[in-house]
C-alpha cells in the first residue's frame, strides 16, 4: 500500500468505510495538523461510525487549544525530572517481576511483561499492590476487546473493562477528595484550581493506564522476540550496556506497539496523492510509517545500532505520547535488567499474537534462558544458578 495506494479507502461489509495511510510523512502531517484531522470524534479504528463520548473531557479526544491546558501540568509530572525519584522502585519491580524466571527453563514473557507497567504506573498513580492484577486483566481487555483470549462469560468484554476501570477511578476519586498527596490522581483532582469535573479525571486516569498498560508489555515481548531469533545481537547488547538506549528505540520501531490510531478530516484534504473528503475518518498505521524505507535504511532488518531513529512508535504531534519518557525508562531498565540476569534467550515455541487491530503484540511468548553463572544485585547478594 506504501507504494502502490498511499491513500486508500476500505469499505466495510456494513458499509462503514475509511481511508488508510501508510507512508512516514503522510501519517506525521494527519498526527501533527489538528486543524486539517480532528481527534475529537475518537482516536481508535474501533470507535468507527460512533463519536467520542468522551470528546473534549478525554486528553486523546481533545483538539488544541484546550488540550494544551490540559496537558501542560501532567507534562511536568511525567518528565525525567518529575519521575527521577521512581526510577529505582522501577528497578526493583522489575527484579520483583523477572524473579520467577530466575528457575531457569521456559516460560512466558507476554505473562510476565504484562505486570511491568502496572508496578511503574502504580508507583506515579499511588495504586496499591491488592488492585493491580485487575486493572491489569481490564486494561488489556480494553485496549484488544477482540482477542479470544479477553472473552468473558457475559456480556462484552468492552463493557467489563471499562466498568471495572471507571468504577475503580471514580471510588478513587471519591476516597482522595480532600486530601493531601502528589500523585497522579489527585494532580488531575486539583489541576486549575480543581477545574476538572469527577469524569474529566476518571476518564484521564482510564487514559494513561490504559497508554501504560496496552503498549509497554508489546513493546518488551518484540524486542526479545527480535533478540531471541538473533543471538549475536543479544550477545553484543549485554557486552555492551551503554547500547542499551539504541535497543530500545529500535525495540520501539520494531514492535510498534500501538498500530492504529484514527482522525477525522476537518474539511476537504488533498493528502497522499487524493483527496480526503471533509468529515470522513482516517487510519494512521504507525507500523507501516516505521518501516517506510525513504526513511528508514533497510527498514526490515533489526538493527540497534540505526543511526537517526526517528521511529514514531510514540506518535507525532500534540499527542505525542504523554508516557513516552517513562516508557523509555521503564524499558531501559527492563533491557539491563534482563541482559544482566540472562546470559541466553531463545524462542521455546511458537509465539501467540493478539488479535487487535490497535495494539500489535503478543499473548503468549515461550522462552527458554539461561541464567548466568553468577549475579551480583546491587543488594549485595549473590544468586548461584547453572548456565
Ligand atoms: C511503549 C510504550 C508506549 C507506546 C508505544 C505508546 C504509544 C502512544 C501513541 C502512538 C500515542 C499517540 C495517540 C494519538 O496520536 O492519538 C500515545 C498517547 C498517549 N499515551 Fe502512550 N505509549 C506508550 C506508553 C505510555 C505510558 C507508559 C503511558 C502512561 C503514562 C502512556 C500514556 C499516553 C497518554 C495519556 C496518551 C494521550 C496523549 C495525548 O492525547 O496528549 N503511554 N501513546
Amino acid at each position: 500500500m506504501r507504494e502502490r495506494a498511499p491513500l486508500h479507502r476500505q469499505e466495510l461489509p456494513d458499509g462503514r468505510s475509511f481511508w488508510s495511510v501508510t507512508r512516514y510523512h503522510d501519517v506525521c502531517r494527519v498526527l501533527g495538523e489538528h486543524r486539517e484531522f480532528t481527534s475529537e470524534r475518537g482516536s481508535l479504528l474501533h470507535q468507527l461510525g460512533t463519536d467520542d463520548a468522551a470528546s473534549g473531557l478525554l486528553l486523546v479526544a481533545t483538539d488544541p487549544p484546550r488540550h494544551t491546558e490540559l496537558r501542560r501540568p501532567l507534562n511536568r509530572m511525567f518528565s525525567a525530572a518529575g519521575l527521577a525519584a521512581t526510577r529505582e522502585r522501577i528497578r526493583a519491580a522489575v527484579r520483583g517481576i523477572l524473579t520467577p524466571a530466575l528457575d531457569g527453563g521456559e516460560w512466558d514473557l507476554a505473562e510476565c511483561a504484562a505486570k511491568l507497567p502496572m508496578a511503574v504506573a502504580a508507583q506515579v498513580m499511588d495504586i496499591p499492590e491488592e488492585f493491580w492484577p485487575d486493572l491489569v486483566a481490564w486494561s488489556a481487555m480494553a485496549a484488544s476487546p477482540e482477542d479470544p483470549a479477553h472473552a468473558v462469560p457475559h456480556g462484552s468484554p468492552l463493557l467489563v473493562a471499562h466498568h471495572g476501570l471507571f468504577d475503580y477511578f471514580s471510588r478513587e476519586f471519591d476516597r482522595r477528595s480532600g486530601t493531601p498527596g502528589d500523585d497522579a490522581i489527585r494532580l488531575l483532582m486539583t489541576m486549575r484550581g480543581g477545574e476538572l469535573s469527577r469524569e474529566e479525571v476518571v476518564v484521564n486516569c482510564y487514559s494513561v493506564l490504559l497508554g501504560a498498560n496496552a503498549t509497554t508489555p508489546h513493546t518488551v515481548t518484540g524486542t526479545l522476540l527480535a533478540l531471541a531469533e538473533r543471538p549475536w545481537i543479544y550477545r553484543r547488547a549485554a557486552a555492551e550496556p551503554a547500547a542499551i538506549p539504541g535497543l530500545v528505540e529500535e525495540g520501539l520501531r520494531w514492535s510498534s506497539a500501538a498500530s492504529c490510531f484514527l482522525r477525522h478530516a476537518v474539511r476537504d484534504v488533498e493528502i497522499a496523492g487524493g483527496l480526503v473528503p471533509a468529515g470522513d475518518p482516517v487510519a494512521v498505521w504507525i507500523g507501516s510509517a516505521n518501516r517506510d524505507a525513504t526513511v528508514f535504511r533497510d527498514p526490515d532488518s533489526f538493527d540497534p545500532t540505526r543511526g537517526d531513529n526517528r521511529h514514531l512508535a510514540f506518535g507525532f504531534g500534540p499527542h505525542y505520547c504523554l508516557g513516552a519518557t517513562m516508557a523509555r525508562i521503564t524499558l531501559r531498565i527492563f533491557f539491563e535488567e534482563f541482559l544482566g540476569f540472562f546470559g541466553e534467550v531463545e524462542p521455546a515455541g511458537e509465539p501467540v499474537r493478539l488479535a487487535s487491530n490497535f495494539v500489535s503484540g503478543h499473548t503468549r511468548v515461550p522462552l527458554r534462558t539461561r541464567v548466568r553463572r553468577s549475579l551480583a544485585w546491587h543488594t549485595g547478594e549473590r544468586i548461584e544458578a547453572p548456565c
